[in-house]
């Protein structure tokens, strides 16, 4: 990607971002877009520029951030890209990676092609680990919701950002699509169980001189 359109792409994306929680901001995107490059190195696979774009445009339009008037975030993708003289076929890719990646709607993707695979391991890496804990933290609290419900069932979508953990985080290592991804979640998903022990340890008073 070229200076010129690595900058004009970061301003547009920062301008679509205003509204999302701190666990959601600009870091997130551009963490995302440097572990999806170093996973395209490592593994060999991938378009650069597409990966590229797809990290940086993964968040546009979050389904939990959107307002109801908002346009369609392919469309808007799609008219920037085209602006930058992007050919189709890569923007094409860069708005699947959009709409296909969150953790919710990865049933619908059936075939994925390598920058969809990268991206989506960087994300989820983004998710885990001593980073992926503040950002739970954070997301929760942008909802206002309970850091721990002690007698919360475990449904799939907990009101507590404990539960989160088992909703989804915790899961996350072993839904990684490349090799590069499973070896760095590894570490992570350590630090949450970590985390997890550490937690309930504190707060059932075990361990405690
Ligand atoms: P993705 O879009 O990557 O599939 P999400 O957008 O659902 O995932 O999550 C992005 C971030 O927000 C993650 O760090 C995730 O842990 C956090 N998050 C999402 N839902 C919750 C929740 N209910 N409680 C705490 N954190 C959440
Ligand atoms: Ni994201």
């Amino acid at each position: 990607m070229s200076t010129n359109n690595a900058e004009l792409a970061e301003r547009f994306v920062k301008e679509h971002l205003s509204g999302y929680d701190s666990g959601h901001d600009w870091w997130h995107i551009a963490r995302v877009r440097d572990m999806a490059v170093h996973i395209h190195e490592a593994e060999r696979k991938g378009n650069k520029t597409i990966i590229e774009f797809g990290a940086l445009m993964h968040d546009l339009g979050d389904s939990k951030f959107k307002k109801k008037d908002d346009p369609d975030p392919g469309e808007v993708i799609s008219e920037f890209l085209n602006g930058l003289g992007i050919d189709n076929e890569q923007i094409t890719e860069v708005i699947r990676i959009n709409r296909y990646i969150s953790f919710s709607s990865r049933e619908k993707n059936s075939k994925m092609s390598d920058e969809f695979m990268i991206v989506q391991d960087a994300d989820r890496l983004d998710a885990i680990g001593a980073i992926g804990i503040a950002r739970a933290f954070s997301y929760g609290g942008f909802r206002n919701n309970p850091i721990y419900i002690p007698d919360e069932i475990l449904s799939g979508s907990s009101r507590s950002t404990t539960g989160h953990f088992h909703d989804k985080l915790l899961k996350l290592k072993d839904m990684m699509n490349t090799a590069t991804g499973r070896k760095i979640a590894e570490d992570r998903h350590k630090i949450l169980e970590k985390f997890l022990e550490q937690f309930f340890n504190e707060w059932y008073f075990k361990n405690t001189v």
